[in-house]
């Protein structure tokens, strides 16, 4: 079956080609540039930006893939959760190319898409597995017995670990989306140095808002100079209270749920510390990580599609 994949979710413009669960193409466009000087993403400017790019970004990911659009067995698209506007791009086009060719079309859970990275080949995973999913809007833990989905058995209860990740980086002076540039200055920093909390929540549950907090009231109480020198070293503690969270809840609950197989997906899975963390985990691999069409393309083959033309009506969801 050949799958083309739409994921407009946030603020990348992504396409992809997918056979067999081979990535035949993957085409991402990222609009972190056009936001940085927002310090986030600007919802309607994303919209926006989505509606110039989507149709390029396909043709792109076809011509990659070296297929046409008559090749095209099934049309993917992330239906939710997201930016309404965003999604609202994504979904639109993917009911034209699919209704244009009289194509069925599969709606996608965008965390579910996370996961389904995982059952790409070269190294399909198979179920069961306990997946930490960590990204820009949510920290989960999923219980996956199927690739059809998975039963949440922890969340966070205010930020999430991407966001703590970006917050924080924003406060060292980073820009943004800073996740990625945090985890390079914590390379050359002391991850002792400061002894930032770990939140302890009941259940399975993670919470980074305290932590955050603290890296503030650590910030505010250095003079500039003082700052500049000591930003490596708040770096390395941060994450490492970061890291140190995800992975102590997630230990607790593969041991809790007799769960054989730790499996690690989203935006924050591409963090070098978290991935050298919980050895013999399955890593979704780095370009995966990250928002991209491939993985919805991924979760397709696992989603009942809809015949055309009944999917005329289908809507997005914040
Ligand atoms: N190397 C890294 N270390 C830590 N965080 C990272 C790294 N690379 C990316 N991130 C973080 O990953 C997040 C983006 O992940 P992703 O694209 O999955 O999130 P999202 O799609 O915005 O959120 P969601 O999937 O919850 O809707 C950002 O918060 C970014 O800072
Ligand atoms: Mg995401």
């Amino acid at each position: 079956m050949v799958i083309l994949g739409i994921e407009t979710s946030c603020d990348e413009t992504s396409a992809a080609v997918v056979s067999a669960g081979d990535v035949r193409s993957n085409v991402v466009s990222s609009q972190a540039e056009l936001h940085a000087r927002f310090g986030g993403v600007v919802p309607e400017v994303a919209s926006r930006r989505h509606l110039e790019l989507v149709s390029y970004v396909v043709r792109d990911a076809l011509g990659a893939a070296a297929a046409r659009l008559d090749d095209v067995e099934v049309v993917a698209v992330t239906t939710g959760p997201g930016l309404i506007g965003a999604l609202l791009v994504g979904v639109a086009a993917a009911k034209g190319i699919a209704f244009g060719r009289r194509l069925p079309l599969a709606p996608v859970d965008h965390l579910h898409g996370h996961v389904a990275a995982l059952y790409l080949q070269p190294e399909p995973l198979e179920p069961p597995f306990l997946c930490l999913l960590a990204s820009g809007g949510h920290t989960l833990l999923l219980d996956v017995r199927e690739r059809a989905g998975f039963r949440r058995i922890g969340t966070t209860i205010d930020d999430a670990a991407g966001e703590a990740f970006d917050k924080g980086a924003r406060l060292l002076g980073l820009g943004y989306p800073g996740g990625a540039a945090l985890d390079r200055l914590a390379h050359e920093g002391d991850p002792e140095a400061y002894a930032f909390p770990v939140a302890r929540v009941p259940g399975f549950d993670f919470s980074f808002s305290g932590l955050k907090t603290a890296l503030l009231c650590a910030v505010r109480d250095l003079a500039t100079d003082e700052l500049e020198r000591r930003r490596a070293d708040l770096a390395a503690s941060y994450q490492r209270a970061i890291v140190r969270a995800l992975v102590g809840r997630t230990l607790e609950a593969a041991e809790a749920t007799g769960a054989e197989r730790i499996a690690v997906v989203g935006g924050v899975a591409a963090n070098s510390e978290l991935r050298a963390s919980i050895p013999g985990a399955a890593l979704a691999p780095l370009p995966l990580c990250t928002d991209n069409a491939a993985m919805i393309a991924s979760a397709a083959r696992f989603v009942e599609a809809l015949p055309y033309p009944e999917y005329l009506a289908l809507d997005a969801h914040a």
